[in-house]
């Protein structure tokens, strides 16, 4: 059943995280082949649709002046795709551009907020796949093995308690740019099983030995990469510290929230400029 006349519907639109991305092999038509564990963050965009006559978006929030207005945005397209004409509401607090899959994370809230408006089904995978490489992923919303060109996902359930201190250095990067600098395109993709992951302690051994493939790029095109990875690794006590998707943005990978909340604090205060939030991992 639709949503009554005139209500509101709410959707989260969640910070996507890279704990690893493998980059293993290159299709004919430019799009590169992923290993990747994904995981969710409980900080993210919000998402608000209301039945209208016509179709638009309002962008407000702390990171707004990144998002000029556009007929392109994600959230349109995806509008667009559902066919449902609504007044939207982007609600911006992640960084744009900036490897946690902002935009992908506000495409996925926006088809299911007006999945629920309209109570039309969601689109096929394929056609979500149009929307860009990680909008099926952040449908998804949980813990997953992201492979393929980013379609084909596999439930990773037994994740375990972690928290996450994300660290974006203010300079957005192009992930085109990235893929286009990558030395190899053929590296290996992890362990055809995944071990057991029940503790932080356990995730961060095994994220130890695989990688982000992206990283050394990214930090060629953006090197504040590196002083971030580096104050997350030096500075915080974290288990481990790595860059997400194609960067700018970096996470230290934490066991208890306390530890998280008070290494966020000390470094958004070392550096001011910098966004940086502590946040719990979604399982
Ligand atoms: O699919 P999306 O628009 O998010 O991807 C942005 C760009 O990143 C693509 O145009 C492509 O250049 C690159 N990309 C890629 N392989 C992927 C995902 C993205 O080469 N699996």
């Amino acid at each position: 059943m639709a949503t009554e006349p005139g209500a509101d519907c709410t959707e989260f639109a969640p910070a996507k995280i890279n704990l690893t991305l493998h980059v293993t092999g290159q299709r004919a038509d430019g799009y590169h082949l992923l290993d990747s564990l994904v995981v969710f963050a409980d900080v993210g965009d919000q998402i608000t649709v209301r039945a209208a006559d016509s179709l638009r978006l309002e962008i407000s929030g702390p990171q707004a002046a990144a998002l000029p207005p556009s007929d392109d945005n994600l959230v349109l397209r995806a509008a667009r795709l559902m066919g449902v004409p609504a007044a939207i509401t982007l609600e911006k607090r992640l960084p744009v551009a900036s490897g946690i899959g902002g935009g992908s994370a506000d495409a996925a809230a926006a088809l299911r907020a007006l999945a629920r408006l309209s109570a039309r089904p969601l689109p096929t995978e394929a056609e979500v796949l149009t929307l860009g490489a990680d909008v099926p992923v952040c449908l998804k919303g949980r813990p997953v093995r992201m492979q393929g060109v980013g379609e084909v996902l596999t439930p990773v359930p037994d994740m375990p308690k972690a928290w996450l201190v994300l660290a974006n250095p203010g300079v957005a990067v192009a992930t085109p740019a990235v893929f286009r600098g990558l030395s190899r395109k053929d590296n290996p993709p992890m362990p055809a099983a995944l071990p057991a992951l029940r503790t932080a302690e356990a995730l961060a051994a095994f994220l130890h030995g695989q990688r982000n493939d992206m990283e050394a790029a990214a930090l060629a095109l953006a090197p504040p990469i590196g002083t971030t990875t580096a104050a997350l690794g030096a500075q915080t006590g974290c288990l481990l510290a790595r860059m997400s998707g194609s960067g700018a943005t970096c996470f230290g990978l934490f066991a208890d929230a306390a530890s998280a909340q008070t290494a966020a604090r000390a470094l958004q205060s070392a550096q001011p400029g910098w966004w940086v939030a502590a946040a719990r991992l979604l399982s």
